[in-house]
C-alpha cells in the first residue's frame, strides 16, 4: 500500500522494520474517531477554499461509506496492510473518490490527527466509563443498605479493633468511588481540547477557523499552543491514573471479599454466578473473578509506569515513542471497565452472615477501647486509662473471659472507681452508638450517610448529563 510519505526515498523499506513501524493492528480503533475529524477537517477546508463543494460532497460520502463498511466487516480491516489508521482512512478514500482524497491533508498531520482522534476515543471511553461506575455505586449502596446495622469487627493491621456497621463499612468503599468517578470527570474534561489545526507543530498555514473546528467535534477549547497541541500526553497519563487508583479501589475491597468469604471468617458467600470451581477438589469453590481482580491491578499500573517513561526524555514535539501510548491506553480501559462492571455482578451475588459478624464484633476484646472511654469519663487520664485496661484484658484472658464476663468485684480489683453500670458501656449497642461525631459508625450516622449519598446517586441517574459536563 502507499505510504504517506513515500517522495523522498529511494528504496523500501526493510519489511520487518514497517512491521515494528505499523501501528494500525491497535490503532484501528481510532478508526470511528478518525473518521470524524476527517469529516469536520473536510467541511473546514471547504470553508478555507481550499475543496470545492462537489469535492467535499464526494469526500463526505466517501468517508461514510468507509466507515460503514468497516463496522459491517471489521475482519477486513486485519488484513488491510495499512501502516496506521490515518493511512488507512487516505487510501480508502482514494480508492473511492481519487485525487480529492489527497487534498484532504493541507495543512494537517498525523501529528495533530492522533492526537485529536485519541482524546475523541478517550472522550467517549470516559463516558461509558462514568455510566458503568454509577452502576456500580448503586450497587455498592444496594449491599449496604441491605445489611447497614449488622455489626462486624472493624480491622486494623487485620487484627480485630473495634466494632462498626456494615453499612459504615461498605460507605467507605462508596467515598472512594466517588472520588474516583470525580477522577474521572476532570480527566475528561482536560482532555476535551481541540489539537486538530497545530499541524505538525508549528501550527498551520491553512486560514483554518479551530473554534468551528472545536465546535463541530465538541471540544471545549481549542489549544492554545500548536507544539504542547502534538507533543504532551499528560491527558493519557490522567486517564492511566484514574484507572490506575479506581483499580486499587476495586483491588482492596476484592482482597477483603476474599478473606470475608473463608471458613475462617464466614462473613460472606459468593454466588455461583461469580464463583468457580477446582478441577481436582470436588468441594472448592473459589473467588476467582475476585483474583483476577485483585490481579489485574498490575498490569493497570504497569500501563502508567511504562507511559510516564516512555514520555519523561522525549525532546520537543512530536515522537514515535508517542504511538507507544495506545496499547496501554486501550488496554488499561478495557481492563478497569471490565473490573468496575465484574464488581458490581459480585457485589449483586453476595450473601451476608450477619450472626457470624455479630459473633465476631466484640471478640478479641474489641470493646476495650470502650473500658478505657469509660474510666477517662470516671476522672483517669487515657494514657493511664489504657495501661490500666491493657492490664485488665490480659487478666481476663487468663481467666478466659470476655470484659463482659468478668465480675463487678474483679473490676473493682483493678479500678475501685468502676461501677455496675461499666456492663452497659461495654456492650455491642453502646460501643457502636458512641461513635456519635461526624464521620463515626453511630447507627444514626450511617443511615444519615447512607441517605445522603442515596440521594446523590439519585440525582446523578435522573440527570446522567451531570456526569459528562462539567
Ligand atoms: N501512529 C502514530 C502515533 O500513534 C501517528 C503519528 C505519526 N506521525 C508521524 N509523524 N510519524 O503516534
Amino acid at each position: 500500500m502507499e505510504k504517506l510519505w513515500g517522495g523522498r526515498f529511494r528504496e523500501a523499506l526493510d519489511p520487518e522494520v514497517a512491521r515494528f513501524n505499523a501501528s494500525f493492528a491497535f490503532d484501528r480503533r481510532l478508526l470511528h474517531a478518525d473518521i470524524r475529524t476527517h469529516v469536520a477537517y473536510c467541511r473546514a477546508l471547504q470553508r478555507a477554499g481550499l475543496l470545492s463543494e462537489e469535492e467535499a460532497t464526494r469526500i463526505l460520502d466517501a468517508l461514510a461509506r468507509i466507515l460503514e463498511q468497516a463496522e459491517r466487516d471489521p475482519e477486513s480491516l486485519a488484513h488491510y496492510p495499512a501502516e496506521d489508521v490515518h493511512s488507512f482512512v487516505e487510501a480508502r478514500l482514494a480508492e473511492f473518490v481519487g485525487e480529492a482524497a489527497y487534498k484532504l491533508r493541507t495543512g494537517r498531520s498525523r501529528n495533530d490527527q492522533v492526537s485529536t482522534d485519541l482524546r475523541l476515543y478517550l472522550r467517549e471511553q470516559c463516558d461509558l466509563w462514568l455510566a458503568e461506575l454509577l452502576e456500580l455505586e448503586t450497587t455498592v449502596l444496594d449491599l449496604a443498605e441491605r445489611y447497614a446495622e449488622v455489626a462486624l469487627p472493624g480491622y486494623t493491621h487485620l487484627q480485630r479493633a473495634q466494632p462498626i456497621l456494615w453499612g459504615h463499612y461498605l460507605l467507605a468503599y462508596f467515598e472512594m468511588f466517588e472520588r474516583d468517578r470525580e477522577r474521572v470527570r476532570t480527566a475528561r474534561a482536560r482532555l476535551n481540547v481541540l489539537p486538530l489545526g497545530a499541524g505538525a507543530l508549528a501550527g498551520t498555514s491553512v486560514p483554518l477557523d479551530r473554534e468551528e473546528l472545536a465546535r463541530e467535534l465538541g471540544f471545549e477549547h481549542v489549544a492554545a499552543n500548536s507544539l504542547d497541541a502534538v507533543s504532551d500526553r499528560d491527558f493519557v497519563l490522567e486517564v492511566l491514573f484514574a484507572a490506575a487508583v479506581l483499580q486499587m479501589h476495586l483491588s482492596r475491597l476484592a482482597e477483603d471479599f476474599i478473606l470475608y468469604a473463608t471458613s475462617e471468617f464466614g462473613f460472606l458467600t459468593l454466588g455461583d454466578a461469580v464463583s468457580t470451581g477446582s478441577s481436582l477438589m470436588p468441594q472448592k469453590k473459589n473467588p476467582d473473578a475476585l483474583e483476577l481482580l485483585r490481579g489485574k491491578s498490575g498490569r493497570i499500573f504497569g500501563h502508567l509506569v511504562s507511559v510516564l517513561v516512555m514520555m519523561k526524555g522525549l525532546p520537543l514535539a512530536y515522537n514515535k515513542d508517542m504511538q507507544e501510548d495506545k496499547e496501554a491506553v486501550f488496554d488499561a480501559l478495557d481492563t478497569v471497565r471490565a473490573s468496575v462492571r465484574v464488581m458490581t455482578t459480585v457485589l449483586r451475588h453476595t450473601e451476608l452472615h450477619p450472626e457470624r459478624m455479630m459473633g465476631a464484633a466484640l471478640g478479641d476484646y474489641a470493646n476495650a477501647t470502650e473500658l478505657a472511654d469509660y474510666l477517662v469519663r470516671k476522672g483517669m487520664a487515657f494514657r493511664h486509662a489504657h495501661d490500666l485496661v491493657g492490664e485488665i484484658v490480659l487478666y481476663a484472658a487468663q481467666v478466659k473471659k470476655s470484659l463482659n464476663e468478668l465480675s463487678l468485684e474483679e473490676y473493682r480489683r483493678f479500678a475501685p472507681q468502676i461501677e455496675a453500670d461499666v456492663y452497659e458501656v461495654l456492650s455491642l449497642e453502646r460501643a457502636l452508638a458512641s461513635k456519635r461525631a461526624l464521620g463515626g459508625t453511630a447507627p444514626e450516622r450511617v443511615r444519615a450517610a447512607l441517605q445522603e449519598a442515596r440521594q446523590r446517586v439519585n440525582a446523578l441517574r435522573r440527570d446522567r448529563e451531570a456526569i459528562t459536563s462539567e
